[in-house]
């Protein structure tokens, strides 16, 4: 039977107290979960609940298991990835009465999988996932639990995109709420986290800078935009590769080069790959990228770089620094690889994942999508559902009260011309 992270690390205390340091400072600057755990503390809105997660297990993250889990619910929790868990931040959540986590960073599959099926084991009657892989197990291996889950929530596009093939599929067998999709969400954590986390983590990581350099990023959707937003910002020349027309078109209008991998390769020293797809770059681009060029993915899964062809292609492989690694070609060129392929803001050795203030917002939208999935149970099928915009709106306004940014209101007059169609000239 897997054991907790507790009796996996060789000085709790130490590691308790570190976590709880970490979850301390991120609490300070997460406005919205605050105001949300104060009223969730008050009126215990999923007391009997058991919430199952499996997330980035880092200090935010905790700051949101605590919430639900002060919220009135009994709360098991693993990592979404097999490099991303703070150990610390994980041994600290295990303290809480309500709260039991299996992650660990570093754990190979078999490791990774049997903490899954540990969260499972508590029978969860929500679950809460960033990329798919709880849903995607439950629905294979323990079927019988879903009669009794009310609904789910997905964190990220990966997720959401494998939530809705299962749905045409027929094979999704509970509702889930897309939080990744809502504004809240998606324009702030997938474009500012993103474009802000990924580059700092690759400065930290190899202590180069990004002036002057020409950045290639795959991929011009919501995470790459932020990416090629912040490079240029830090004076870059970008470069964005895409499939899709009018997203190449935007990038090109916003005044970067748009080329084909395979081009771009031969002219990038730094590469991102931010597209949720696999085998964006592959053997023919490593065979024409110069020497010391760096690799980095920022998508969900390690399959965006084919490192399995680059292996195939290299002499051999050195850890060069922590987190990068070079793989060494017969010809003399190295190809420097980061976080093993894996998104690199958040399973590089140093990484802290996203701003707090992005991850407050995002977090908030998950907070009350639960809140609604256990207060409307029954408005929801089987499938994936949009988190009603009311929620997405209420997280808003919390966060403009806590920055104290005032708006205007509409006017009954305004309310009432944006509402009618017998107006003209
Ligand atoms: P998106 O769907 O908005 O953008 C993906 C873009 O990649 C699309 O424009 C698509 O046309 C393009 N694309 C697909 N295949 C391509 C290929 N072979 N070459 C070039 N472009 C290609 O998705 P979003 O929200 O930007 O998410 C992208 C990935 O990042 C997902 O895996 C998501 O789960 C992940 N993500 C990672 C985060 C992190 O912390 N690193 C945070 C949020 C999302």
């Amino acid at each position: 039977m897997t054991e907790s992270i507790t009796a996996r690390v060789d000085d709790p205390d130490a590691a308790r107290e570190s976590g709880r340091q970490k979850m301390a400072w991120a609490r300070q600057h997460m406005p919205i979960l605050e105001s949300l755990r104060e009223e969730f503390r008050d009126e215990q809105p999923l007391d009997g609940e058991v919430v199952g997660m499996a997330m980035h297990v880092e200090a935010k993250t905790a700051v949101l298991t605590e919430t639900l889990a002060e919220a009135g619910a009994e709360v098991a929790i693993t990592g979404c990835n097999p490099l991303s868990t703070h150990d610390d931040v994980s041994v600290a959540l295990d303290a809480h009465e309500s709260i039991t986590s299996y992650a660990e960073r570093g754990v190979d599959d078999e490791a990774y999988y049997e903490a899954m099926e540990a969260v499972i084991g508590h029978e969860p009657t929500i679950t809460v996932d960033d990329g798919g892989d709880l849903v995607f197990r439950i629905h294979e291996e323990h079927p019988d639990l879903i009669d009794s889950i009310v609904g789910g929530c997905e964190e990220t596009t990966t997720g959401v995109h494998r939530l809705r093939a299962m749905a045409e599929d027929g094979a999704l067998d509970y509702p889930m709420f897309a939080v990744n999709d809502t504004p809240m969400k998606r324009l702030f954590d997938n474009v500012h986290g993103t474009g802000e986390a990924s580059l700092s983590n690759i400065s930290m990581t190899t202590n180069l800078s990004f002036a002057g350099k020409t950045v290639v990023v795959a991929g011009y959707g919501y995470c790459g935009r932020g990416v090629a937003k912040k490079a240029a910002g830090q004076n870059a020349h970008v470069v964005v590769t895409e499939v899709d027309p009018r997203r190449a078109l935007e990038a090109h209008m916003e005044g970067y080069e748009v080329l084909p991998m395979n081009e771009a390769a031969a002219e990038g020293d730094i590469f991102v790959t931010t597209t949720g797809n696999r085998d964006v770059i592959t053997r023919e681009d490593f065979e024409v990228m110069g020497d010391g060029v760096v690799l980095a993915n920022a998508g969900h899964f390690d399959v965006e770089i084919n490192l399995d062809q680059l292996g195939d292609m290299a002499d051999s492989r050195e850890e060069v620094r922590d987190g990068v690694e070079a793989y060494q070609l017969p010809d003399g060129r190295r190809i420097n690889v980061l976080a093993e392929g894996r998104l690199v803001n958040l399973a590089s050795p140093i990484a802290l994942g996203h701003p707090v203030e992005v991850m407050d917002q995002s977090f908030g939208v998950q907070a009350v999508a639960v809140r609604e999935l256990v207060e409307n149970p029954d408005a929801y099928d089987a499938g994936v559902h949009e988190v009603p915009d009311d929620l997405d709106r209420e997280v808003a306004e919390v966060k403009l009260d806590a920055e104290g940014i005032d708006i205007d209101a509409l006017s009954a007059e305004q309310e009432e011309y944006m509402g009618s169609w017998d107006h003209g000239t």
